[in-house]
């Protein structure tokens, strides 16, 4: 396992300001997606780091959980929301944390996927599947780059890695190339919205 397995990793990126892939805002496809779906229930953002997302989620009438085992980006994001927000933004490890089973209508993901050692994909696609209700909404940011597991993060998924990946627990209903491709991610981005199926086992 990387480095990138150890909060410190993050917590040093964020100190130093070298977070390249901070979009700086509540990204376009997710601004489009939230106009469309109001009101849309309890939703999860895994590895929310400064999480410019939580308040845009709530504003649309979700109830929102946030997480990330950086200290130094929870203290960044709790700054950035009200006051009574502050408390569903959890410090803590993604893997570990004891949420309830099917405890969510809807996850978001935005480079928490690339972020993580390769070698844990599985889990987070297992804890994915566990931690959202069938028929919930698994949407957001998909980085594919085939790359060596040395050179990340991030971590590039290829395409048929992709769908071995999601294709026993998620049916995936959209998928568009990403309007808001940062640098890093140029060109290399997509915009996906799933839906967890009610397969189980
Ligand atoms: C590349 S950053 C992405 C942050 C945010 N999603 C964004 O789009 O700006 C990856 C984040 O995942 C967090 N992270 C990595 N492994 C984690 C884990 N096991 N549990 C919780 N957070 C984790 C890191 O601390 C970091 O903030």
């Amino acid at each position: 396992m990387s480095d990138a397995t150890e909060p410190q990793f993050w917590d040093t990126r964020y100190e130093s300001k070298q977070t390249p892939w901070d979009f700086g805002s509540v990204p376009t496809a997710l601004q489009a997606y939230l106009k469309k779906h109001p009101k849309g229930g309890r939703v999860l953002i895994p590895g929310c780091g400064v999480g410019h997302e939580i308040q845009a989620f709530a504003a649309a009438g979700y109830e929102v959980t946030a997480i990330d085992f950086s200290s130094v980006a929870v203290e960044a994001a709790r700054a950035k929301v009200d006051a009574a927000l502050t408390e569903k933004i959890i410090a803590g490890d993604f893997f570990q944390h004891p949420f309830a089973p099917a405890s969510f209508d809807l996850i978001y993901e935005r480079t928490f996927l690339c972020a993580i050692d390769p070698a844990q994909r599985t889990a987070y696609r297992d804890r994915v599947a566990a931690l959202l209700r069938p028929g919930g909404a698994y949407i957001g940011y998909f980085y594919y780059q085939k790359t060596d597991p040395k050179d990340g993060p991030p971590h590039g998924l290829a395409w048929g890695e992709s769908d071995l990946l999601f294709a026993r627990h998620f049916l995936l209903l959209r998928d568009i190339p990403s309007p808001d491709g940062l640098a890093i991610f140029a060109g290399r981005e997509r915009w996906q919205e799933s839906r967890r199926t009610t397969h189980v086992g």
